[in-house]
């Protein structure tokens, strides 16, 4: 399939950009790249891959002729990232997916995947663990645009334009463009740094979990699936087994590294607190995930210990680069003389 990937420079979409070419499809990566196109190239590895730099809201719609499906990732990718900007974060990853939706349609593209998230489900008493069919409570801007996402997306489903959302649980694992403001790789890099494992408080939120490379297998199995089984549908992606408490998740990654526990708190209470069941996906597209919450832990403190990926790459926390991608633009403007700097 000829597969149309936005936010193929992110971290999701720089591991699974490699796997759909393993699969023999064809891609076109359509990014900003506001981490650059440097983490796309290493992943790519020469292979071939049209890629467009330009914006989800305001792209020529004509790259989707010939286009078969669209795996449409781009987004401002978590909660914090979400209050940057509440209405930027409507109008990318609410209005500018659904357009997207909407126009593959029109021009003929065969299916459409919206990679969504299990924050839509905000709060949700620990002891139920949710299926798909339960009513979201979304917390948070970000939160609320994948669930806008999700309700103007799915409805354009019929017998010619296949609609599949996938909320999946929050990612972790090593990525050519790494992300230390995941739970997991966060922890990982705290005690890498400091000796202690940073745990958001209170600890006692519940959240699941899934490996980069699992999520995006899902992202294929999407793809690849009969229409008939997931055509208009919701999955979760993620496993059973892998919904944890937040203190018993930097327990484990310490177990898994193999070293002391300790820990230090940060942030204020996390309201966000939601179980959940994968057995939809599981039943209905046999799929398993392959890779444990203690194998990625200990990917990433390798990879640390062995300089693979920069302690210091400003890049990899997510809110913290946008926020100075815009102060920067602030100050080049400010110094820039003739178009030029020196
Ligand atoms: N990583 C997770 O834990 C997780 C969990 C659930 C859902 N998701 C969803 O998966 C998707 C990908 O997440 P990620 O972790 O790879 O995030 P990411 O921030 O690493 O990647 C997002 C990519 O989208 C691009 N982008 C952002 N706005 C754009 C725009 N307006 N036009 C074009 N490109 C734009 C960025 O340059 C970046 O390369 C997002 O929709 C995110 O909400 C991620």
């Amino acid at each position: 399939m000829s597969v149309l990937v936005t936010g193929a420079g992110g971290y999701i979409g720089t591991v699974l950009v490699p796997l759909l070419l393993e699969k023999g499809h064809q891609v076109i990566a359509l990014d900003r790249f506001f981490f650059g196109r440097d983490n796309l190239q290493r992943a790519i590895d020469g292979h071939q891959v049209e890629i467009i730099r330009d914006d989800i809201r305001w792209f020529d719609p004509n790259i989707l002729e010939g286009v078969d499906a669209v795996i449409d990732l781009a987004a401002l990718s978590n909660d914090p990232a979400g209050e940057l900007d509440e209405v930027k974060t409507r109008e990318i990853n609410h209005q500018a997916r659904a357009k997207i939706a909407k126009l593959a349609k029109e021009r003929g593209v065969k299916r459409y995947i919206l990679p969504s998230s299990c924050s839509i489900y905000g709060f949700r008493d620990p002891d139920e663990a949710i299926d798909e069919t339960y009513a979201p409570n979304p917390l948070t801007a970000y939160a609320r645009a994948n669930l806008a996402a999700e309700n103007d997306s799915l409805p354009l489903a019929n017998d010619k334009f296949t609609v599949v959302a996938l909320r999946q649980s929050t990612v972790y694992g090593l990525s050519p463009r790494m992300r230390f403001d995941l739970a997991i790789n966060g922890m990982v890099m705290g005690f890498f740094r400091g000796g202690k494992i940073p745990i958001l408080r209170d600890g006692t939120q519940w959240r699941p979990f899934v490996h980069v490379k699992d999520t995006s297998r899902a992202l294929i199995a999407a793809l690849e699936a009969d229409s008939k089984l997931v055509n208009g549908q919701i999955f979760n992606v993620g496993a059973n087994d892998d919904n944890v408490m937040i203190f018993e998740l930097a327990e484990r990654a310490a177990k898994a590294i193999g070293v002391p526990f300790k820990y230090e708190w940060y942030g204020l209470p996390d309201h966000r607190s939601y179980r959940v069941t994968f057995d939809k996906i599981s039943n209905t597209l046999g799929f398993k995930t392959s890779v444990s919450i203690e194998e990625g832990a200990q990917e990433i403190y390798k990879a640390l210990v062995d300089k693979v990926v920069d302690p210091d790459d400003m890049r990899t926390i997510t809110v913290k680069w946008y926020k100075h991608l815009m102060y920067m633009q602030d100050f080049l403007k400010e110094t820039e003389v003739n178009g030029v700097i020196l």
